[in-house]
């Protein structure tokens, strides 16, 4: 009887949770709930959705998209106010500045934010919480079908983290700006 409880309890927390139970520290419900709640402030700010305000696109790189509109502001989630940067990925290769402003939402292929999260959320990588997110606010997937959203492949040889620990000491390629303030 006994072992039948505990056996039961290891498998609700292995359904509760397979992210953590594949080792890896995103995409848990608790990382989809955040990447929630940091969708509707950035609505809010007509950052994402569709009143979004619109800026100059320009030439990007591997992997974030062939043009590219990057943001910088600060954002409150449960009464922590972190920065917050937010990246517009256009799309497919090939697409022009022109084309893009012509119609940006047809061309929006993902949207990538970066938020600084409370002390000791992830100290080792500048306590960043990591979202990739499409369009229309639902989380894009990794090919085993977790939700891009957390420390996305912390620890792991590629990605987010590992790719942007090469970007100067805060993490961030484009701007200095953050570390200036
Ligand atoms: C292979 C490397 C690589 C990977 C993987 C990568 N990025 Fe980036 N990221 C970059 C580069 C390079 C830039 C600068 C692009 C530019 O010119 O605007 C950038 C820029 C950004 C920015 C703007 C802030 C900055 O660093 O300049 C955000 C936000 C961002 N990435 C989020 C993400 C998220 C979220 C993921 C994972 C889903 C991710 N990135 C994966 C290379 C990468």
């Amino acid at each position: 009887m006994k072992r039948t409880i505990s056996t039961s309890l290891f498998a609700l927390a292995l359904s509760l949770s397979s992210a953590h139970a594949q080792g890896m520290p995103f995409g848990s419900e608790e990382d989809t709930a955040y990447a929630k709640l940091l969708w509707d402030v950035m609505q809010a700010e007509r950052l994402v959705g569709p009143d979004m305000l619109r800026a100059k696109p320009y030439e990007g790189t591997d992997p974030h998209g062939m043009m590219l509109e990057t943001f910088y502001t600060k954002a409150t989630i449960n009464d922590h106010t972190g920065d917050l940067i937010v990246k517009r990925n256009f799309g497919p290769a090939g697409v022009t500045e022109d084309q893009v402003l012509a119609d940006p939402d047809k061309h929006l292929g993902a949207v990538t934010v970066m938020f600084r999260r409370e002390d000791g959320y992830d100290p080792d990588d500048m306590n960043w919480f990591w979202v990739k997110y499409l369009p229309d606010g639902s989380l894009d997937k990794t090919p085993n079908g977790m939700a891009m959203a957390g420390q996305i492949a912390k620890g792991m040889d590629e990605g987010c983290i590992a790719c942007h620990q090469g970007a100067a000491d805060d993490m961030v390629f484009t701007s200095d700006y953050l570390l200036a303030n």
